[in-house]
């Protein structure tokens, strides 16, 4: 495939507090990042390369199997590094053959439809070299703080809240984080630092259950959402 989709999972999972790294906490009978990796092989097919926390190698491995089916030659695990722009390099780096559009995936989004990473593989396709972020207008009131102060509100017009899958055009995709890595910058998502190195992004309509598994709260919402229905 031209296609690769690098999952990011080398997180340790501080905010929701789990015994285990995030991508490795149950939802169900299923963590979290099997069921990344279920919606992840359910879209058109494309490379897939794992990024596990280092010494979750095998589990990730494990999962991915069980999540690849018949498309197992299709995936790779690597070892991920202490910030989540460093993991992503780590998969960049591990790409294989003639890749031509990448996107990056968290893990913790774990129940992202496939029809939504269908829709920027499409996007991504159809753009002139453009970045491609799913994202969901914002729905609660802003405001800028200063201290205790409230002192301003933002236009939530102009503001939209952005998910994973995030595509991009490989070549450009390297030409960025090596640009990022020369700098030394930190950005607060693949788009972010795509845009630091000059090109365009632009975003299509995301999915609520593209949600990103956060806190102890998020993971319940997973557990709902996946739980048969009573009624
Ligand atoms: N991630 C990663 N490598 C890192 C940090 C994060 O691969 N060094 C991944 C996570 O596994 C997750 C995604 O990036 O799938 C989004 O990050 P986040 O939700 O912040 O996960 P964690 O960093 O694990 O959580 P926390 O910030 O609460 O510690
Ligand atoms: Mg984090």
């Amino acid at each position: 495939p031209r296609t690769a989709v690098i999952v990011v999972a080398a997180g340790s999972g501080t905010r929701l507090g789990a015994p285990a790294p995030k991508a490795f906490v149950g939802i169900d009978e299923r963590t979290v990042l099997r069921h990344a990796l279920e919606g992840v092989f359910a879209a058109p097919p494309a490379q897939v390369i794992v990024v596990a926390p280092a010494g979750y190698e095998g589990e990730a491995e494990s999962d991915a199997r069980a999540a690849a089916g018949a498309r197992g030659d299709l995936m790779r695990v690597v070892t991920g590094g202490q910030t989540r722009q460093q993991s992503v390099a780590a998969g960049l780096a591990a790409l294989w053959g003639d890749v031509e559009t990448v996107l990056v995936h968290d893990a913790a989004r774990a129940l992202t439809p496939a029809s939504q990473i269908a829709a920027v593989i499409r996007a991504v396709s159809e753009g002139d070299g453009t970045g491609i972020v799913p994202a969901l207008p914002v729905i609660d009131t802003l405001k800028q703080v200063d201290g205790d102060a409230v002192v301003g509100v933002a236009d939530r017009s102009q503001l939209v809240a952005a998910q994973t899958p995030q595509g991009f055009p490989r070549a450009r995709l390297e030409q960025a984080y090596e640009r990022a890595a020369q700098e030394g910058a930190e950005y607060t998502d693949d788009a972010a630092l795509y845009a630091a190195a000059g090109f365009a992004v632009q975003h299509i309509p995301g999915t609520a259950t593209a949600f990103k598994i956060t806190t102890p709260a998020d993971l319940e919402r997973a557990r709902m959402l996946l739980a048969p229905r009573t009624t």
